[in-house]
């Protein structure tokens, strides 16, 4: 099922999301309703905020990546509870955008490298350190989980150039291909 999207100004994009255990409810549905919904929206990533749920929850999928990143060819998967301990490498700067934030693209300031704990959907626990694209992707998604936004990220100039589009945005005025929710 195809759910719609949390935009910029839903309050539940800003709390800190909560660890689930393995009887959370319809966790293998609501899993395959986020990839559903991400599939449709072209989203290589999607933090359960982004539909309402302020649980720990991501899924990501970097199949479209695989022409220039062949490593990433099938990739897709569900991370539960998931924690970034810490980030690390080189800074590198790389444009972004966000299913809730549509319209908006800038560049973000990363490392590049990042140590994460999480468990995938069989509940199995992983403890890793990951690099590349998905170091990348993941810091944005578990970002959502933190009630963080990549706009958070950026230079107060670049702030104030989207500020139109965000006020905008705020007022529900937002031209969008999927189904979003927006505050009006
Ligand atoms: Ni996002």
């Amino acid at each position: 099922m195809i759910l719609p999207i949390y935009l910029y100004g839903q309050p539940v994009l800003r709390k800190v999301a909560e660890d689930i255990t393995p009887d959370y409810p319809n966790l293998k549905e609501l899993i395959a309703n986020m990839y559903e919904t991400m599939d449709q929206a072209d989203g290589v990533g999607l933090a359960a905020p982004q539909i309402g749920l302020p649980i720990r929850v991501v899924t990501i999928d970097l199949d479209v990546l695989s022409e220039d990143f062949p490593e990433y060819k099938g990739f897709r998967r569900a991370y539960i509870n998931a924690h970034i301990l810490e980030v690390s490498g080189e800074e590198v700067s790389l444009e972004e955008g966000c299913l809730s934030l549509p319209g908006i693209h800038e560049s973000v300031r990363r490392g590049t490298k990042i140590h994460v704990k999480y468990m995938d959907e069989d509940w199995q626990e992983h403890d890793e350190i990951v690099e590349g694209y998905l170091a990348r992707v993941m810091q944005h998604e578990f970002d959502h989980l933190e009630g963080k936004m990549f706009i958070d990220r950026l230079s107060p100039l670049r702030k104030q150039m989207i500020k139109g589009k965000l006020g905008a945005m705020l007022k529900g005025k937002v031209r969008c291909a999927y189904r979003v929710k927006t505050l009006k």
